[in-house]
């Protein structure tokens, strides 16, 4: 990715958006880069944190396991997107395990740096608290689907939720290249594979959707949302 591009990701990044182009090029210079390979994990849920990131290029997948080593995801990140800031608001151990599913690289922003920010730059504080606020919302969202709506509904929900973040709009479709195998969709979805894989067959098999590895082409967008609803 050019650095243009890079910037103009960092630019849209919750720490970043409440800051002028002069704090923003100072915010920038504090933080480091990482990258991650694909498949290899950042840190672990139960890990002391010490640095919140910020994603630049690629996706990351955040999940947690259950005792008998069952895994959840939590959330797919892509670029703009910001992660391990809980374990600084609140000092306790990572809430989840943040591992990429592509080649990745982020920024990393010290804690103790992040608290020097909120406290000069209320505006940077007050769009933390709308991510948060809007990231409670969507856990909410996804608990009462767990619970009201079924398989099918969730995974056409997950694909709309994927599309609008990771989509291409091409001349025959949404082109949704989520790149999860199809055991991650599954954590994604909160069901089985063979579940999963059911409900994909079948709106294959009613021409809503193509399936391609690691992605969705959507046909009938409308139908699946409609669904997903
Ligand atoms: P932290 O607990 O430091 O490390 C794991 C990170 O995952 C956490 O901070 C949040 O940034 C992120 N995270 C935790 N739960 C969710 C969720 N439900 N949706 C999206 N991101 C989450």
């Amino acid at each position: 990715m050019t650095k243009a591009a890079d910037e103009s990701v960092i630019r849209s990044a919750p720490l970043f958006s409440a800051l002028n182009d002069d704090e923003a090029t100072a915010l920038r210079a504090s933080m480091t880069q990482v990258k991650v390979t694909k498949g290899h994990t950042l840190f672990k849920e139960g890990d002391e944190g010490d640095r919140l990131y910020v994603v630049l290029e690629g996706k990351l997948k955040l999940g947690t396991s259950s005792i008998d080593g069952r895994e959840n995801l939590l959330s797919i990140l892509g670029p703009g997107e910001m992660f391990g800031e809980l374990s600084l608001f609140d000092p306790e151990p990572r809430t989840a395990t943040a591992t990429a599913v592509t080649d990745a690289k982020l920024l990393a922003l010290a804690h103790d740096q992040v608290i020097g920010l909120v406290t000069a730059h209320p505006q940077a504080s007050l769009e933390l608290l709308r991510r948060l606020a809007q990231r409670l919302r969507k856990s909410n969202e996804i608990l009462a689907d767990l619970v009201f709506a079924d398989v099918p509904g969730r995974v056409a929900k997950a694909i709309i939720d994927l599309g609008a973040r990771f989509g291409q709009q091409k001349d025959d479709g949404l082109y949704v290249n989520h790149d999860l195998t199809q055991e991650e969709l599954a954590q994604l979805v909160g069901a089985s594979r063979e579940t999963v894989n059911k409900a994909l067959a079948d709106f294959a098999a009613r021409g809503w959707v193509r399936l391609e590895p690691r992605a969705v082409v959507v046909l009938d967008y409308e139908r699946i949302a409609k669904r997903g609803k």
